[in-house]
This record gives structure tokens, sequence and C-alpha cells, in this order.
């Protein structure tokens, strides 16, 4: 049996190329290609580009070419299907069964099809009269008709055994819904509905499937929401809420909230752009998801110190895949949702426009762990604020932002300059060195570094 098609798709779209060959060559950015010394045919100057648009390789030396598995199989001198394996497991990913039964990939779609019918019950059970309760509580929180259909929204009512026993009805076993995530059993083995009284989120990936739920409290009780655990078919790590319908945008970004009722709020305004990390961290592989579908993404998290430690977080790792990353400021409300509902849209698509780019919001921060009215702290807030601005590569950028750094601390845009200056070509100076440390060593930089490490399954 061959490896399906939609595997090796999937594979393709959560494997870099960049990311990949950077563990095996030093790679430096040229325009809009990545250039290193070519790992198959020894050279001094570096004719093999990376181009992460086109996501393939090309040395203009020995004219090898082709896409991350072909690299894999080049490099590592390994078969098609043992270099699948391999950049399967740098992603995270289970092999299909090749050329067994195929059993993972009939148990998933079945799970699929079992999370596709739970989400039309809780949906269709909005129209009946139990249902009042999560029917009221999407109105309350002003949700139309109409989105809570796009988002196929529903109600799971009080009681212990009602989706068990609606989907047994289907022929879905109990043993089924707990794999899935939908039941769970206590510690007489008693099995029961993990989602009880609660309204319900249905999750859907990009491809349209069903993979998992929220749910969420119509009271103050806790936990406020609760989420699918990971199942096969489900990693709240590698998902967004919402993607599915935000990967159409026509706005040429993707807004990244906290919540899901933030994001649902953002689409009824007319913001389809928004989508939300369950519950967890931005990581590797949603940043690898975003990037397939957008070029610039607006931060929206809460301005709390949870909130502000996450944007950074992510930021990073945004930055590294060249995707533009601003930063939206909410003042006056907790979140989109509030905002959105205390100052409607107009105010919204108004805050979204001035987004603080994320390098203004950076020196900011930067800019308020220290007493600017102090001299001492002014020279510091000065080298900081440099060395951040000395990691922009281009000129004119570093102008902008180094004038307005020194503005921020009453201080000549020139020195700005000259210590940025500084600060680069001692930066330029070390990477020659480490550059020049790797070409007398071609066994060392022929080993991948440890950074694989970054695929491991974020819990
Ligand atoms: P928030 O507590 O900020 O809630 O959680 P919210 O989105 O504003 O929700 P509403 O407006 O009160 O309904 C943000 C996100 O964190 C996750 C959920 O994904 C939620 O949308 N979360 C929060 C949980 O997974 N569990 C919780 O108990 C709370
Ligand atoms: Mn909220």
């Amino acid at each position: 049996m061959p490896i399906p098609e939609e595997f090796l798709d999937e594979l393709n779209s959560r494997t870099d190329i960049v990311d990949l060959v950077s563990s095996y060559v030093a790679l430096s950015k040229k325009g809009s290609k990545y250039w290193g010394l070519c790992p198959f045919h020894s050279e001094k100057t570096a004719s093999f580009s990376v181009s992460p648009d086109r996501q393939m390789y090309y040395c203009f030396g020995c004219h090898k070419g082709g896409g991350a598995i072909n690299f894999v199989m080049e490099l590592e001198g390994l078969g098609f299907v043992d270099a699948v394996e391999e950049l399967a497991k740098r992603a995270g990913m289970a092999m299909p069964e090749v050329g067994r039964d195929g059993s993972t990939a009939k148990k998933r779609e079945r799970m699929l099809s079992l999370n596709r019918e739970a989400a039309r019950w809780f949906h269709a059970n909005l129209s009946r009269p139990e249902a009042r309760p999560g029917l009221d509580y999407f109105r309350q929180r002003q949700l139309s008709k109409g989105t809570i259909t796009r988002f196929g929204l529903g109600f799971a009512p009080p009681g212990w055994e009602n989706l068990i026993t609606a989907m047994a009805q289907k022929g879905y076993e109990k043993s089924e819904l707990m794999e899935a995530g939908l039941a769970v059993h206590n510690s007489n083995g008693r099995i029961y509905d993990r989602f009880r009284n609660r309204v319900m989120f249905p999750i859907i990936d990009v491809r349209g499937n069903v993979i998992g739920f929220g749910g969420r409290v119509l009271d103050d009780s806790k936990p406020k929401y609760l989420n699918s655990p990971d199942t096969l078919v489900f990693n709240k790590s590698r998902n967004l809420f919402a993607l599915n319908l935000a990967k159409k945008t026509k706005m040429g970004m993707i807004v990244l909230t906290e919540g899901y009722m933030d994001t649902i709020a953002m689409h009824q305004a007319g913001f389809d752009c928004a989508v939300a990390s369950l519950g967890t961290s931005l990581t590797e592989d949603h940043v690898k998801l975003l990037s397939n579908y957008t070029k610039e993404v607006v931060i929206s998290y809460d301005g709390d110190a949870a909130g502000i430690n996450a944007a950074q977080r992510a930021i990073t790792l945004l930055e590294r895949t060249g995707i533009k990353v601003r930063v939206l400021r909410v003042t006056g409300a907790k979140d989109p949702d509030e905002y959105i509902k205390a100052y409607g849209r107009e105010a919204f698509a108004a805050l979204l426009r001035g987004a603080t780019d994320q390098m203004e919001y950076r020196l900011n921060q930067i800019a308020a762990q220290y007493d600017l009215a102090q001299d001492d702290q002014r020279v510091s807030y000065l080298k900081e604020a440099a060395a951040l601005v000395a990691t922009l590569d281009s000129p004119v950028e570093r102008e902008v932002y180094a004038a307005r750094a020194a503005e921020t601390a009453k201080l000549s845009k020139e020195a700005m300059l000259e210590e940025v200056g500084r600060l680069r070509r001692r930066n330029n100076w070390q990477r020659r060195k480490k550059e020049e440390r790797r070409a007398l060593s071609p066994t060392q930089s022929a080993q991948p570094d440890a950074r694989t490490l970054r695929y491991r399954n974020v819990p």
C-alpha cells in the first residue's frame, strides 16, 4: 500500500525546508532565499540555495535540487519510505500503516465520523425545548443565529449519558466515545459523558474535520472551559480554533486571540481573520500552520502579565519564519469580545489598523523596565534598545526605530545609531568567526543540531 497522498500533503505542510536544511547546513538569508555551503559537493563559496516560498533547495554548483523528502533521501542516503518516516518523526506525525492493514487510518476515520455526529447532535439540541438554557446563554452573549450556525455551536444537556445514548443509536460504542475524549470513567469504572450542561464549541481543522470540542459552563462555576483531551485526531498544540474559516479571509492577516468567544465575536463583527489558540501557548506547529495561510499575524492577548509573556514568546516564534508580527493593545476592555461589545466594530477596526508593530511593542516593553529620568538607567535602556534595533537587517528600519528609541529616552538619534552600528559590527564579526570554524570542520557541520527537540509533542 502506498503512503496516502493526504499524509504526504500534511507532512509537507508541517515541514519547513529552511528549518530542515538549517539543521544540517548553516544558512544565511539573502533576498528571498537562504544560502549556504552545499552539503552534496565541496565548495568554498555558497552556491546552495533554499527557497522558503517554493519549499525547494537547489545547488547552482552541482545542480542537485528538490523538496524536503528529496533532501533527506539525498543527504541521509535513504529510500523514499524511510525518508518520509524520518521527516514524520521530526514533525511528530505517526507514520501511516504502510503495507499493513491500515487500522490506524480506519480508526481515525471512525473517530472523525463520531465527532461529526456528536457535533451535529450538540447543535441539534439547541432547537429542543430542553436546551433552552444553552440557547439563552448564546443569546445573552449576543451571538446571532447565523453565527451559531456558522460555528456549529451546540449544547450538551445536563445528565450523565445523553451523548452516550444518542451515539449508541448511531452504532458507536462507549469505548469509542472514551477514546474520542467524549466520555470519561470514574474509579468504579462507570462511563459517562465528559461534557454535561455546557455550551459546546466544535474545533474544526483546516480540512473541515471536527477534531475536538470546547465546552463552557453557563455560570461562574469551574472549570470555565473544558476541552477535549488530545486524541488520535486532536492535538491542541497543532490546531487553531476557527482557522478553517480564517484561512479564507481577505483581510491579509490573521488575528490570534486567546479565547473561543473572542474569535467568535470578531467573526460576527466582520473580522473573519480571527483564530484562537486552544488554551495553550503558541507552538512551533501553530506557527507552521499559520505560515501556510498568512504573512502577517496580529497578536491579541490579554494585557496581564501572563498575556504579555505569551505574546513575547509568540513574537519570537513567529518572527523566525519571517511572518510579520504586530501586537494589538486592547485598552478599556478585557478582551476583543468585550471591546467590540463596548465600543463597536468601527472602534475595533481602528484598533486593528493602529496595532503597534512588534518592534515598537518591544521597545516599549524595554522602556517600561527603566526609569528614564535617571541617567544611568537611560544608558542601560539605550544599550538594550540598541541591541534589539541591531537585529534589523534593513538600514531604513534601523534608522526609523533608532530614532524612535532615542526619542523615548531623550537621547540623540546619532548616539543610538552609533551604538547600533557598533553592535552590528561585533555581531557580524562573531558570525564570520563561527562560519569559519564550521567551514574548517565539515563533518561537524554535517551533523544535525540538537534542535530537532523543538518538534517534541508539547503537552
Ligand atoms: P478566558 O478566561 O480569557 O475566557 O480564557 P474568555 O475567552 O474571555 O471566555 P468568556 O468570554 O468568559 O467565555 C481564554 C481561553 O482559555 C481557555 C479557553 O480556550 C478560553 O477560550 N480556557 C480558559 C480553558 O481552556 N479552560 C478554562 O478553564 C479557562
Ligand atoms: Mn471573554
